[in-house]
């Protein structure tokens, strides 16, 4: 299944051997072993440093570097959303009975924070890995080319043309063009005006028509012939989130595992009712009673319904989970890591 030429582009020069590429997997089930065995197939995983500790990220990059040099890390950018107070305690108000039905206490006030940014961008400055991809938000230039004389290549994630305009006129070595086909949260700038519904084929030929840097594409990618779609749409690999959701490396709750297995008449839906930003997920008891009340607010909304979602995870009740998939979520099969990105890989 090897491919006969060398990947030309940014993925060629980092060394990628297939146009497939491990998502970054915040909240879990983007672990050090995933983005291993990104590498030891001949693509490229991202460590996800969203949610966690400058600390933690160190460890973890430690971990990968033991196995491989080939790697990237994915930031949030800070780009806040602060939630506002009334509509806050209203939500609170709305969430009270699923927190006594779990059991557990809500945050009564708003927990706002900028997920440790300049902490973990130190972090990258002072121990570079070779690419570093950003999300949620465009850092101002000096961030990036902070980042690039380490000696890292720099990719931004873009939803929209408008975006992906903006990114290259701070210098970003290449695009993340993720449509809203993608599980998990928007990269969107915007969450407030978020409502871009195009498949990623189409995001792909839009943006590759307004912009001359390397495309990887990300949203719904779930077959070798979704791939070669995007690749003859303009870029150069696939970003693989969902697909691996259920391998044996991935870290995704086993109660996400099991959901996805499972909802065999299920569908997905966008929804801000877990974090305040809007994030696809498969659609359960929560987003049906919640996605239309809740208030846009990130972080503040991921701190409040965490606990809630942390207890449903433990109670083995998929109810309150928010089950991150994008619209291939059918596609995800307990096949190793490595396999499913060779497999979407072949021509
Ligand atoms: C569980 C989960 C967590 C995610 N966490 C992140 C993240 O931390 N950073 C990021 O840039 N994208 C994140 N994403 C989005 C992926 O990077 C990627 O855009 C998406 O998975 C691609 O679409 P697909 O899921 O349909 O393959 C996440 C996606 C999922 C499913």
């Amino acid at each position: 299944m090897s491919r006969s030429t060398p990947l030309g582009g940014l993925a060629g020069a980092l060394g990628l051997e297939i146009p497939t590429v491990a998502a970054p997997m915040a909240g879990g089930p983007g672990t050090p072993e995933l983005v291993v065995a990104a590498a030891a197939a001949g693509g490229i995983g991202f460590l996800a440093a969203g949610y966690k500790s400058a600390h933690q990220l160190a460890e973890q990059i430690t971990q990968v570097r033991a196995s491989t040099p080939r790697f990237g890390v994915n930031l949030f950018v800070p780009n806040p959303v602060p939630v506002d107070p009334a509509a806050y305690r209203d939500y609170l108000d709305l969430l009270r009975p699923w927190a006594d039905r779990f059991g557990v206490e809500l945050p009564e006030r708003p927990l706002e924070d900028d997920d440790a940014w300049r902490e973990k961008h130190q972090l990258l400055v002072d121990n570079p890995v070779p690419v570093v991809s950003l999300t949620f938000g465009l850092p101002e230039r000096e961030s990036i080319a902070s980042l690039q004389r380490a000696g890292s290549r720099v990719l931004q994630t873009v939803t929209s043309a408008a975006e992906a305009l903006r990114a290259e006129a701070v210098g970003v070595d290449g695009l993340i063009v993720q449509s809203s086909q993608a599980g998990g949260h928007s990269g969107s700038w915007t969450p407030r005006r978020h409502s871009d519904e195009t498949t990623t084929v189409a995001l792909v030929r839009r943006i590759r028509a307004v912009s001359s840097r390397p495309i990887w594409a990300a949203g719904g990618i779930v077959s070798a012939s979704d791939v070669q779609q995007v690749l003859t749409a303009g870029a150069e690999a696939a970003i693989i989130g969902t697909a691996l959701l259920r391998t044996p490396e991935s870290g995704a709750h086993p109660v996400h595992q099991q959901a996805l297995a499972d909802a065999h008449g299920g569908e997905t839906v966008m929804t801000r009712a877990f974090s305040g930003r809007p994030a696809r997920g498969l659609r359960n008891a929560f987003t049906d009673e919640f996605s239309a009340a809740a208030p846009l607010g990130f972080p503040a909304l991921h701190h409040l319904t965490s606990p809630l979602r942390r207890a449903s995870a433990a109670a083995g009740d998929p109810a309150g989970l928010n089950l991150w998939a994008g619209t291939g979520w059918r596609a995800a099969t307990t096949e190793p890591t490595g396999e499913v990105l060779r497999r979407l890989a072949a021509r």
